[in-house]
């Protein structure tokens, strides 16, 4: 296995959770990494505490795509490549009265899937220019191995992120460019906090981002985890009909009184 080193590596939503954990590993590792998110002053103290090694480019990726210049020159001016781009950045809500609300779906959707594309937009010519072979990696979920009660938004936002990633992959086949999927199960961060139902094999954001380093650096394309919870799910997926079946009824919050009362 390469160890991850003397890289130039961007992170967005590395202002807290999985992004900040692989921020600070990756960092420890010998690597000079810019990390964004909205809140500037969570990105000052770690850039304080990394001692040189870190830079902060405070982004908000609602950002209208006329503003994208402005930050494609604020990137430039902080590196001259880039050898990995890490889209960690995201957020969820959940579809609790099935309400269809097209302003939460759009939230959801513009940062974890236009969010990347944003990113993508403002890192490539900087990929362009490494020596190495570039790496692009996205934070999606697991939740799109088998669809979850409740994650009609989310869900969907991640599935659709899992598409355009493995559709860049069969682009990227004639050229140095790669890309990986990461799918993580439950892990302990601001995103998960609020939660109020079980959360099976919940690890910490800085086990998860040990994982995630340790799946770059073997090469790895798509990097599930926890295998205890990948495999069932994916089993899941596979034969749809049980999970809609066992499983739904236990998960979803919605019942005919509801529907009717809220419609
Ligand atoms: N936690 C889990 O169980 C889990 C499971 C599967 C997948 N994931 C995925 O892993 C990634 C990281 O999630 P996490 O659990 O570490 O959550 P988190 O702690 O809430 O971190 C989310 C990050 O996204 C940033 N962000 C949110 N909205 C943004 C915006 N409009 N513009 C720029 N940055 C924005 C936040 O920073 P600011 O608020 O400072 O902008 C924060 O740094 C997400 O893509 C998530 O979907 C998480």
């Amino acid at each position: 296995m390469d160890e991850i080193k003397d890289r130039c590596i961007w992170i967005t939503g590395a202002s807290s959770g999985i992004g900040r954990a692989l921020a600070q590993r990756l960092c420890e590792q010998g690597n000079f990494v810019i990390v964004s998110a909205r809140d500037q002053h969570r990105l000052q103290q770690m850039v304080l505490a990394a001692a040189g090694r870190m830079c902060a480019l405070p982004l908000d990726l609602t950002v209208a795509d006329d503003q994208l210049g402005l930050y494609r020159t604020r990137l430039q001016e902080l590196t001259d490549y880039l050898d990995m781009v890490i889209c960690c950045a995201g957020v969820c809500e959940y579809e609790d009265q099935l309400a269809f609300d097209p302003a939460m779906y759009r939230r959801v959707f513009e940062v974890n899937f236009l969010g990347v594309i944003k990113t993508l937009h403002l890192a490539v010519p900087l990929l362009k220019k490494s020596v190495r072979e570039p790496r692009v990696v996205a934070l999606g979920s697991l939740s799109s191995a088998v669809p979850f009660p409740r994650a009609e938004a989310y869900g969907a936002s991640k599935a659709a992120l899992e598409y355009f990633l493995k559709s860049l992959q069969a682009d990227a086949v004639k050229l140095p460019l790669r890309a990986t999927l990461v799918r993580p199960g439950f892990v302990a961060t601001d995103m998960t906090r609020s939660n109020d139902f079980a959360m099976p094999f919940l690890m910490s954001a800085d086990a998860a981002a040990a994982i995630i380093i340790a799946g770059i650096a073997r090469g790895r394309t798509q990097i599930d985890f926890p295998r205890r919870l990948s495999w069932p799910l994916r089993f899941f997926g596979i034969f749809f009909g049980l999970w809609r079946r066992w499983v739904a009824p236990k998960v979803t919050r919605i019942s005919a009184d509801a529907w009717i009362k809220t419609h």
